[in-house]
């Protein structure tokens, strides 16, 4: 082990959260500055790097001492790369010519324009609910949603592997939070079962499809248990939409739950291509949502051009044409080739592969060893995940084509004997 990565591993993360005796409040950036500019590696590897062309399977980089190169894209959320679909690209570019680049207001002031209400209808159509509510920010909406519907008086109950945004609204909520071990229905009923009678407002939430895992949540045993005790539920879909269920509806179709979810969220930067966030839910909650949730109120409405290509996008979703089953085709493909070479994969039932590395010291090696001999991938290590749980996190993209699938998990399979983790 050289002395950079000896180094590394004794940087953490939250070392550097906290102003320090006789600190002033900025010295913490400095020492961070220290760090960086030492070359120790410290998970954030990625800082400096640039793309220099538009999302495709091969992304040209450029590295932060300037070189450039291909690599073949499986980091990227934008899973169908639906965001340069032609369909797509014709009406965003319509939508910035008629409305300019920017809304100039928030939402509830003169902020959206047609194409807003449209794309929340088409989303509310899309879900079956009676209405949708669209924020700017994915990582917004969680807040906005949270914060506004929940309160001291009410109770919260999360999964543990739930989005660092869903964390963070329960706690500007300021009601109480609970949290059961990733998936563990057993616990979550431990948790329900003592909730005393009095707290009636009960907030079950999880991610539809788990950000760092690729699995889905078990909704159809949530549902049962929110009704057996009288609980609302919350899913958070941003990796589930437009790439799980049968025809593409996401983890509540999976499960075949769709009318039982209360509060169905996700992002619209992730398979949609776009950016911002969703809220589908009964008429009167979104309403309410709309002059309760500050991250709507209190935020600049999306760009018309972006709320112009997501209708297209819904409308592709819709018609099952954004290329779901061949996106899934390869990532079975690709998950195939990893399992049998022997890694642990967990038990990933998305476009999001995790790859079980669970040392920091080789996952920062093998990460920089793929990107530069053309692989991207991403690392996943604390605050996401516990750092002996850390891992490479793939992201199949359905541009790739099966020569570039082969490339990409022959170099991964390499590696991982290289280092002795299969
Ligand atoms: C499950 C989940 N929720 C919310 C977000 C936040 O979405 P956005 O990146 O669009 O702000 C993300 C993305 O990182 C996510 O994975």
């Amino acid at each position: 082990m050289s002395t950079l990565e000896t180094q590394a591993i004794n940087i953490k993360f939250e070392n550097f959260v906290h102003t320090l005796e006789n600190e002033d409040l900025f010295d913490k950036t400095k020492r961070v500055d220290e760090v960086l500019k030492s070359g120790v590696l410290t998970g954030n590897e990625a800082l400096g790097m640039i793309s220099l062309n538009k999302l495709s399977s091969i992304v040209k980089l450029r590295e932060k001492n300037g070189y450039k190169h291909d690599v073949i894209m499986l980091g990227s959320n934008s899973y169908l790369n639906i965001q340069n679909h032609p369909k797509v690209l014709k009406a965003s570019k319509k939508a910035l010519e008629k409305f300019g680049m920017g809304m100039g207001a928030v939402s509830n002031y003169a902020g959206i324009c047609d194409l807003h209400r449209t794309l929340e209808k088409k989303i509310a159509q899309f879900y079956g609910t009676e209405d949708a509510i669209v924020f700017p920010s994915g990582y917004g909406t969680n807040i906005g949603v949270i914060s506004a519907l929940c309160n001291s008086e009410d109770i919260i109950i999360n999964d543990s592997a739930n989005h660092a945004s869903i964390f963070d609204g329960c706690q500007l909520s300021g009601a109480q939070i609970k949290i059961y071990p990733h998936r563990n229905m057993k616990y979550l009923e431990k948790i329900l079962n003592r909730i005393p009678d009095n707290i009636t407002g009960r907030l079950i939430i999880t991610d539809g499809v788990f950000s760092m895992d690729g699995d889905i949540a078990p909704l159809n045993e949530i549902v049962e248990l929110a009704q057996k005790y009288n609980c609302k539920i919350m899913v958070d879909d941003a990796h589930g939409i437009g790439i799980v269920g049968k025809t593409g509806k996401g983890s509540s179709e999976f499960y075949n739950v769709q009318n039982k979810i209360d509060l169905n969220v996700g992002m619209l930067s992730k398979a949609p291509g776009g950016l911002g966030g969703y809220c589908a839910a009964k008429r009167e909650i979104v309403q309410y949502l709309r002059l309760y949730a500050r991250t709507y109120f209190f935020s600049t409405a999306m760009s018309a051009s972006v709320a112009g290509g997501l209708i297209e996008v819904f409308n592709l979703f819709e018609k099952d044409k954004a290329g779901r089953k061949e996106l899934m085709e390869k990532t079975i493909y690709l998950k195939e080739k990893l399992l049998k070479a022997g890694f642990n994969i967990g038990n990933s039932q998305s476009a999001i592969i995790p790859v079980m590395i669970y040392d920091e010291t080789k996952l920062f090696r093998l990460y920089q060893e793929l990107r530069s001999e053309g692989v991207y991938v991403n690392i996943v290590t604390y605050p996401a995940v516990r750092r002996k749980e850390c891992r490479l996190r793939l992201c199949v993209m359905k541009d790739l084509n099966y020569n570039e699938l082969n490339r990409a998990a022959n170099l991964i399979i390499k590696k991982g004997i290289q280092y002795g983790i299969i």
